[in-house]
């Protein structure tokens, strides 16, 4: 029947150096440890939901100068391509990456530990992104339901569990922000948060652009503030995720672009959920200097 071809494509995780990941994406890992950055490339890192595809269509438009034209010229996937990508029938990340002209914008969840080495060597720029924990877990459970490569993520609460155990896909939130923030001490990583780009986007695009030493007239900074605003990204083919195979992704499960704002977990966190959580998250931030805001 058609849900169990839908079905089919669901993954077990596997395990990849304790950090459990699609099977399909740990067959490819040979490729992505050797992958060969060039200096001038800039990798997008980091945990899913946390404003991956919101930064890398920030990230095109700062490229080609506010161009709105050129950013349509491809899927946001294929403009940033996913480096840890493999998926039967279409080209992995790292093929995609080798047929990328320079300079590359590269995409990647993987925690700090596992990045290719060749992205220290070659020194290359670097920009984390990372989204509070209530609002990631609820946007990843809704991109299980629509994403097929996910396992069934089975209620909310067992979702939730699952999220905060680190049985999910790319493994525990808290050990990938803390991972990516204690790096910042040795290497040059912008280290961004959702919640600021959603209070102040125009400030964290200048952050952006100081970080990459470039300027930009103040009506090329507006049309990106304005081209890479929910509204518009939710509306745009080439950003909305609408053009990846239905096999793949079932928007109407749940689109890709979902909400788009801080604290929607308060709509679904019930009051026991949230204290359980809160004295979770308590526990595992404890001793670090890394903060989030729950909510805007
Ligand atoms: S992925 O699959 O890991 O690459 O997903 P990612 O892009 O990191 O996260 C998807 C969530 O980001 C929201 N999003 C945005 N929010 C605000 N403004 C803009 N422009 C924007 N674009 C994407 C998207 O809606 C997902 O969050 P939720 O909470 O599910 O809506």
């Amino acid at each position: 029947s058609a849900m169990e071809q839908e079905d089919g494509i669901r993954q077990e995780l596997g395990s990849l150096h304790g950090i459990p990941l699609f099977k399909s994406f740990i067959e490819g890992w040979p490729q992505v440890k050797a992958f060969q950055a060039r200096p001038d490339d800039l990798l997008i890192s980091t945990y899913p939901k946390s404003g991956t595809t919101w930064l890398s269509e920030i990230m095109d438009m700062i490229y080609h100068d506010g161009n709105v034209e050129k950013c349509r010229r491809d899927a946001i996937y294929n403009r940033v391509p996913f480096l840890e990508l493999r998926e039967p029938m279409c080209p992995s990340g790292v093929e995609q990456l080798e047929n990328t002209p320079s300079p590359r914008l590269v995409k990647t969840h993987l925690p700090v530990q596992l990045l290719p080495t060749s992205f220290w060597e070659k020194d290359c720029k670097i920009i984390y992104m990372a989204r509070n924990p209530k609002d990631v877990a609820i946007s990843y459970y809704y991109f299980h339901q629509m994403a097929k490569i996910h396992p069934d993520p089975g209620t909310k609460a067992e979702f939730l569990e699952n999220f905060m155990a680190g049985k999910v896909a790319y493994g525990s939130w808290y050990d990938h922000v803390r991972g990516w923030w204690e790096k910042k001490q040795e290497k040059k990583i912008l280290y961004l948060f959702y919640e600021d780009m959603k209070k102040d986007p125009r400030r964290e695009v200048q952050k952006i652009l100081q970080f990459l030493g470039k300027e930009l007239e103040e009506g090329t900074v507006e049309r990106i503030l304005h081209h890479t605003s929910f509204e518009e990204m939710k509306k745009n083919p080439a950003a909305n995720y609408e053009t990846v195979l239905p096999t793949l992704m079932d928007h109407s499960l749940s689109p890709f672009l979902r909400k788009g704002i801080s604290g929607d977990w308060k709509n679904h966190f019930t009051v026991a959920q949230n204290e359980r959580f809160d004295q979770h998250y308590q526990e595992h931030m404890a001793g670090s200097d890394l903060h989030f805001q729950m909510e805007v």
